[in-house]
């Protein structure tokens, strides 16, 4: 809590006119479905970019912006503060795609009925044609779109395809399911996909006949069969990947206690991985998220003051949960993380936090292994970890999946970005970088092989400047 006084000036930032680009426009930010912290996330995103951001809801404010909330909740919402202040004139009641638009944009962006929570928005049909860029990273693909069914489906494919170990045909599908994430509207008759990149004939094939029966048999033959329910099983262990996966198949196991049954055979991560598969097996929910970035926050501070603690991922796109939690560790004075993780695992530990972890040292500091033609696993020191997740006393405590990564502040922007995904975003910026710019992009560095240059930066937007690519918030990168 900031002393009275402070507190006061803080909010009087705020309001300061020079600071604010956009004199017609105050933002509230209204928190049920958002959450204090990313609410205070976005304040501070918003303020930097010159937008009036208002703390407290009051008459002045002329945009309210809200997140996963129905048209119903919203109204609901805004007729309690109608009862509050009466007389006030209405704000606009948005949805959180206006804020992330306007903040794309630099500037708010004309409020469209597409962005409006009041209007039980009618199912449009696609505009035609629709402008889709070929690479997921040169278009916005937000946390929620409106083809879900139709993404599922080609999302089990893709799954599929990874499980046989055809590289080909997994990017074909998920190159397809995204483009259906990205689009703004449903798609209700294949015509809608003429011009869309990424649809071949197989995809085409399956949209069909979920648009004319509403399920697609090679889907559903696929979901059902004991091939891909044993490797879904199989891989969603921590430790476990596809081609392991895939020789426990081979060798006739189907279930965790088959695989429990050759504990002798797996590794200390697996076997972490199975005793705590319950627990892990449960989505991890954003709350829960963030208080464990509190605890490592808490503990980094404590052994290197100064240093930071950046919640990455799927977190920091916006999702609600996910399969584990991804903190990258950093300290603004380049050389000062080196030996951190060690000791914040240390104090985690005497903390009885820490159910399971491995450590893997950083293998080089100098970012010039970006030379090499291989290089898609980044190199930073990094811990795998299971904590133990703290709850109020008396409740029972959970097994969390966490991931601590720490890079150098110099590398820092391209490490958030290569660990914010998601993971087909990332496989595209970097087909992008590589074939359409010639340069060599990772989680350490930007590398021109020609020049034989190091491209530096202070932020991602410098990373996405460089590329000629219009910047990206997190919450746009769900392709
Ligand atoms: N990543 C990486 N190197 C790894 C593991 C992950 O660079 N060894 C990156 C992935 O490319 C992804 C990000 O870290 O962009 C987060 O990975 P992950 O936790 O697997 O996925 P999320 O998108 O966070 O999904 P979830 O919510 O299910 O955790
Ligand atoms: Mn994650
Ligand atoms: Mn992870």
């Amino acid at each position: 809590m900031l002393p009275r006084r402070r507190r006061a000036r803080v909010e009087d930032t705020s309001n300061f006119s020079s600071e604010v680009h956009f004199p017609g426009v105050a933002i509230y930010l209204a928190e049920p479905r958002m959450g204090r912290s990313r609410r205070a996330f976005l304040t501070r995103l918003a303020r930097s970019k010159g937008f009036h951001v208002l703390d407290a809801y009051s008459s002045a404010v002329t945009h309210v912006v809200m997140e996963q909330t129905s048209a119903e909740e919203a109204i609901c919402w805004q007729e309690r503060r109608a009862a509050l202040a009466p007389g006030c004139a209405r704000p606009a009641l948005l949805d959180i795609s206006w804020f992330t638009e306007s903040m794309a944009a630099g500037q708010p962006v004309p409020v469209e009925s597409r962005h409006c929570l009041e209007e039980a928005v009618p199912r449009k049909r696609l505009p035609s044609p629709v402008r889709m860029p070929p690479y997921a990273c040169q278009r916005p693909t937000p946390l929620t779109h409106h083809n879900t069914s139709l993404w599922k489906a080609l999302e089990v494919l893709a799954e599929a395809a990874g499980f046989e170990g055809k590289e080909g045909c997994l990017l074909a599908f998920c190159r397809a399911a995204s483009v259906l994430k990205a689009l703004p509207c449903q798609v209700t008759a294949l015509s809608q996909l003429q011009g869309l990149p990424h649809f071949g004939e197989h995809s085409r094939r399956v949209v069909q006949e979920l648009l004319d029966h509403g399920m697609c048999e090679e889907v559903e033959r696929v979901r059902l069969s004991e091939r891909y329910q044993s490797m879904k099983l199989f891989t969603q262990i921590f430790g476990v990947g596809v081609r392991t996966a895939d020789r426990w198949y081979r060798e006739g196991l189907r279930t965790l206690d088959d695989v429990r049954g050759q504990v002798q055979r797996l590794t200390e991560q697996q076997k972490a991985g199975l005793q705590h598969h319950w627990d892990l097996s449960m989505p991890v929910q954003r709350p829960d998220a963030e208080a464990l970035q509190q605890v490592v926050e808490t503990a980094v501070v404590q052994a290197l003051p100064g240093a930071t603690v950046t919640l990455a991922g799927g977190f920091r796109r916006g999702k609600l949960q996910g399969h584990d939690v991804d903190l990258l560790i950093t300290h603004p004075q380049e050389g000062q993380e080196v030996g951190l993780l060690l000791r914040v695992i240390c104090s985690l530990k005497q903390q009885g936090l820490v159910l399971y972890q491995q450590h893997q040292l950083s293998r080089s500091r100098d970012p010039t292994h970006l030379t090499q033609r291989s290089h898609t696993m980044d190199t930073f020191e990094r811990s795998f970890c299971i904590f133990r997740l703290p709850r109020p006393p008396g409740a029972a405590w959970k097994a969390v999946r966490v991931d601590l990564v720490v890079a150098p502040i110099s590398q820092f922007p391209f490490a958030l970005l290569g660990w914010t995904g998601s993971k087909h975003f990332e496989r595209e910026l970097r087909q992008f970088s590589r074939k359409e710019r010639g340069l060599w992009l990772n989680s350490h560095g930007l590398f021109d092989p020609k020049q034989k240059t190091l491209f530096r930066a202070a932020a991602e937007e410098d990373i996405f400047r460089h590329l000629g690519l219009a910047y990206l918030p997190p919450e746009q990168r769900n392709a």
